[in-house]
């Protein structure tokens, strides 16, 4: 009668080799899809968004297409702050978590403050933050600010 090997429950080192390949593969993979799904144009060419004051009221937020790309515009007592919502990572979305007060990029765990920071996670850089322009009778974010 023949023994038979029990296979083993842990990866070989070929295995766990060529599943971290797999694994960086897929990663970039999603971020090429990601850029072509959502495009990216240049500041250069970005029209200017504008806002009127009673759109975003003291303690607000405001969610904008800036550049083709989402932005979240808010306003404090302090003024106005427009945040791009792409990760400066690998370019997800962030999402904002008004109770943590933090923006959370669901692709790597990423985390940002309130104010762009990164306070968590890969990202190397802060939230990019558009230029803003206040007026008695607007609010402008983009490159004509
Ligand atoms: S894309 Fe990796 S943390 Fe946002």
């Amino acid at each position: 009668m023949a023994m038979q090997t029990k296979p083993s429950i842990f990866l070989s080192r070929r295995q766990f080799i060529f599943t971290g390949m797999l694994s960086v593969a897929a990663a970039w993979a999603g971020a090429l899809a990601q850029s072509i799904l959502f495009p990216r144009a240049s500041a250069a060419q970005a029209a200017p968004v504008e806002l009127a004051p009673t759109e975003l009221p003291v303690g607000a937020a405001k969610q904008i297409t800036y550049a083709g790309a989402p932005a979240l515009v808010t306003r404090s007592q302090d003024g106005v702050l427009a945040l791009s919502l792409v990760c400066t990572h690998l370019g997800c979305h962030v999402q904002w978590d008004a109770a943590k007060r933090q923006f959370y990029c669901p692709c790597h765990d990423g985390k940002f403050d309130e104010f762009g920071d990164v306070v968590a996670g890969p990202p190397p850089l802060p939230l990019e933050r558009l230029p803003v322009k206040v007026l008695p009778n607007k609010i402008i974010v983009g490159d004509a600010a």
